[in-house]
């Protein structure tokens, strides 16, 4: 942490002890999270530095300090704000000391920012992705001067370390490997709100996942927009499998996952490294997101339908168990029914464990949102449900692989359905339900997959 924001946290420290003491009874804040993985972990650092100023964590939005941490990646992440924006505004007049902000993507973006100054002047503190680490300081200023603060920035600057965190659960935890990205997909938004790509020294990532280790987590996530071109802005290079392979040797580690990969970048470093790791979890997300080679090029993905065909062959000849997952977009501009008909074949190809299907969404400021030849609605709907039907018949068939392996199970929490069962999450991210009590929460536990049910499957602990 910087020592300026040591400062400011101490300072905010003392704005919510005066507070308190005028109120007679504890301030909460509560944190509203939108969007990926790396947000959910901005959402664990706001949390951090919010009750290591001295309020008390809340999940209601009644609370008395509310921060939203937006997402932007489609139109309809930014409708749910506005659906919860109006809500809060209601609330905020019964109760005018609550403090409403809102950080993170959307605001980023330069029109929205201007729709929340004018439109929504309730909200009281608005700051942005690059800044989050401004939190204390931002809302100290705007608890003492009563005024509202908007404090965005336009560019990225350095990685800030050590920040607070209160971590979701504590078994299992994200670690930021990167920030940013440099892809410049033709519809995606993420790097003009997220800056350029930027890796954390691995001694730096080294140490916090030993540091988690000690404080009891046995699952860490790696986390970037695309991780697979880790460390290559480092001023001593490092590859993603050769940080991957460090953090499987910190002890107390039992299980590491990670998150996005990009296809492009994705080397036989890493599918080697991860064939001879048993820590690496046996699932790869590998967003495919058109099986169309013409309008993969137009997307800017910079691989083909075979390319990715013999990439998922190469994983899968090193991995025979591997579980594949993916993001598909139906409806970019100019997509033709043959273009969708490649999608269609690559799924049954690769048959995917599942997959996140996306309408596509245009995004100001891309490429493709000028791109000629928008997809009517009616079209994208109706191929959006042939994907989508397929993709459940295959996914439902590739968990029937499975049944009776005995398999590693990390149990989450209790079956709030059935008593006296519990759920754990395989290695592949799908959910077992088995017999058991509260004392397994946090440890992993050899389950036989003895049904498969789509989604999640009931199994029997094994001893
Ligand atoms: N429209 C629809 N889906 C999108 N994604 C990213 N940008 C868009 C967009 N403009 C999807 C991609 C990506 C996932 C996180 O979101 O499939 O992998
Ligand atoms: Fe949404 Fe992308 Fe931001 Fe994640 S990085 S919150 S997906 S816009």
């Amino acid at each position: 942490m910087l020592s300026e924001e040591r400062i400011a946290l101490e300072e905010l420290r003392k704005t919510v002890r005066e507070e308190t003491e005028r109120r007679g009874r504890p301030l909460t804040a509560c944190v509203v999270t939108f969007g990926c993985q790396m947000n959910e972990r901005d959402s664990e650092k706001l949390r951090g530095i919010l009750l290591a100023a001295g309020f008390e964590g809340s999940d209601s939005e009644e609370a008395d300090v509310v921060i939203f941490n937006t997402c932007t990646v489609r139109e309809n992440a930014n409708t749910r704000l506005y659906g919860h924006l109006g809500h809060l505004n209601s609330m905020k007049r019964e109760h005018p000391d609550k403090i409403i902000g809102i950080c993170g993507c959307m605001m980023q973006e330069k029109d929205e920012v201007e729709k929340i100054r004018t439109k929504y002047r309730f909200v009281d503190i608005v700051f942005g992705t690059y800044n989050i680490y401004r939190l204390a300081a931002v809302l100290n200023e705007r608890m003492v001067s009563g005024k509202r603060v908007i404090e965005v920035w336009d560019k990225e600057k350095g990685i800030v370390e050590d920040l607070p965190v209160k971590r979701d659960v504590p078994w299992k935890s994200g670690v930021n490997i990167m920030f940013g990205c440099n892809n410049f997909c033709s519809y995606c938004i993420v790097p003009y709100v997220r800056g350029r790509e930027r890796s954390r020294e691995p001694k730096d990532i080294l140490r916090e996942v030993e540091s988690l280790a000690k404080d009891g987590v046995i699952e860490v996530m790696l986390l970037g927009q695309n991780v697979n071109s880790y460390g290559k802005t480092l001023d001593e290079p490092m590859s993603f499998a050769e940080l991957l392979e460090a953090v499987c040797k910190v002890l107390g580690i039992e299980r590491v996952r990670f998150m996005t990969s990009h296809p492009k970048d994705l080397s036989d470093e890493l599918i080697a490294v991860m064939a001879r790791n048993p820590k690496v979890c046996r699932h790869l997300h590998l967003p495919l997101q058109s099986g169309s080679s013409r309008i993969l090029k137009a997307m800017n993905r910079r691989y083909d339908k075979e390319g990715y065909l013999a990439l998922t062959e190469r994983i899968r000849a090193a991995m025979p168990d591997i579980s594949l997952t993916t993001d598909i977009i139906v409806g970019f501009p100019g997509e033709t029914e043959e273009d969708f008909e490649e999608t269609l074949d690559v799924v049954r190809r690769v048959r995917f464990d599942s997959a996140f299907t996306f309408i596509y969404s245009p995004r100001t400021g891309t490429p493709a949102a000028s791109m000629p030849d928008q997809v009517p609605q009616e079209v994208i709907k109706e191929r959006f449900a042939r994907l989508l039907d397929l993709v459940q018949t295959i996914g439902s068939k590739q968990s029937l692989r499975d049944v009776g392996r005995t398999l590693p199970a990390l149990v989450e929490s209790v079956d709030p359905e059935t008593p006296g069962r519990v759920t754990g999450r395989l290695g592949n991210n799908v959910c077992v339900h088995f017999e058991g009590d509260e004392s397994l929460i946090g440890t992993i536990v050899n389950v036989r997959l003895d049904q498969a049910h789509g989604f999640y499957y009931i199994g029997t602990a094994v001893l």
